[in-house]
């Protein structure tokens, strides 16, 4: 679905040059769910700004279902970093604003926008402007307004970085069945290493700036996953353990 192909990417400004991938090469099936773990300022956001078709790679190049991504990719569904929901509209306005690109009427849109509303545990702050909402709710609007959009690739830059632990739960717990009930490709950015393996079927550790694959690793849990109650299999731990060894390394030397 997604082939990354031997990117590099070097922000320029003046003489300063910072180097935020290099020689990045990734490849992602159809319906897989990806994590990509790494130090703060590695270069995470970036390369999904690459493969989003929002930055154009210094090297190498992105390839997405046989063709290369020279624009920004409109299959692709993007979840930023930064919320950026539209301060003038309302949660369901805000929510619904795929539909109104797609030229819906206003009745399918608001109900639309209410039932996914609810999935994300927003309902009753339909009418709430952004500046109204909590950090963790923008969030979950962002996130709403991604699954109405439907697309069949989502790239999630921390989408749940915002939300206690009870919230995350339900959040994962959704966001894996709808996965699975739309057939979507997933990739997505954490700092939690116990939500990789809870979700992905492989996770990606990047090593400190600029970033690069330190490890690859396949997650042959069984699907569907209980996600609450999975962290506590041997299985699981193995796994956890695995990674951690590897990703505790690169924050070791971050800090010397
Ligand atoms: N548009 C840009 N212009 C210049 N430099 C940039 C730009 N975007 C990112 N960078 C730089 O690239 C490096 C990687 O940034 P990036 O946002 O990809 O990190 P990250 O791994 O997502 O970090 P975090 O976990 O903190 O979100 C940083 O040094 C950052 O300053
Ligand atoms: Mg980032």
């Amino acid at each position: 679905m997604i082939e990354v192909r031997h990117v590099s990417k070097r922000f320029r400004r003046g003489d300063s040059v910072v180097e935020a991938l290099k020689d990045f090469d990734l490849t992602i099936a159809r319906r897989e769910i990806v994590a990509v773990i790494g130090p703060s300022g590695c270069g995470k956001s970036t390369l999904l700004n690459i493969i989003a078709g929002l930055y154009a790679p210094s090297k190498g190049r992105v390839v997405y279902k046989g063709a290369p991504v020279g624009d920004v990719n409109t299959d692709v569904g993007y979840m930023t970093q930064k919320d950026n929901l539209l301060p003038w509209r309302n949660v369901r306005d805000n929510v619904a604003f795929p539909l109104e690109l797609a030229g819906k009427t206003k009745s399918e849109r608001e109900a639309r926008a209410d039932e996914v509303i609810k999935h994300v545990g927003l309902d009753g702050f339909e009418l709430r402007y952004p500046h109204e909402l909590s950090g963790g709710m923008r969030k979950r609007a962002c996130l709403a307004r991604m699954i109405l959009y439907g697309a069949e690739t989502a790239l999630l830059d921390e989408p749940f970085a915002a939300l206690d632990a009870q919230l995350k739960l339900v959040m994962h717990d959704l966001l894996l069945k709808l996965a699975a009930e739309n057939e979507q490709t997933v990739v997505f950015v954490t700092h939690d290493l116990m939500e990789a393996v809870t979700l992905a079927d492989r996770v990606i550790v990047c090593t400190r700036r600029p970033a690069m694959i330190a490890l690859e690793q396949k997650i042959p849990l069984a699907r569907p996953r209980d996600v609450l109650n999975m962290r506590f299999t041997n299985e699981f731990k193995e796994i956890y353990d695995t990674l951690w060894e590897r990703l505790r390394l690169e924050y070791q030397e971050e800090r010397v």
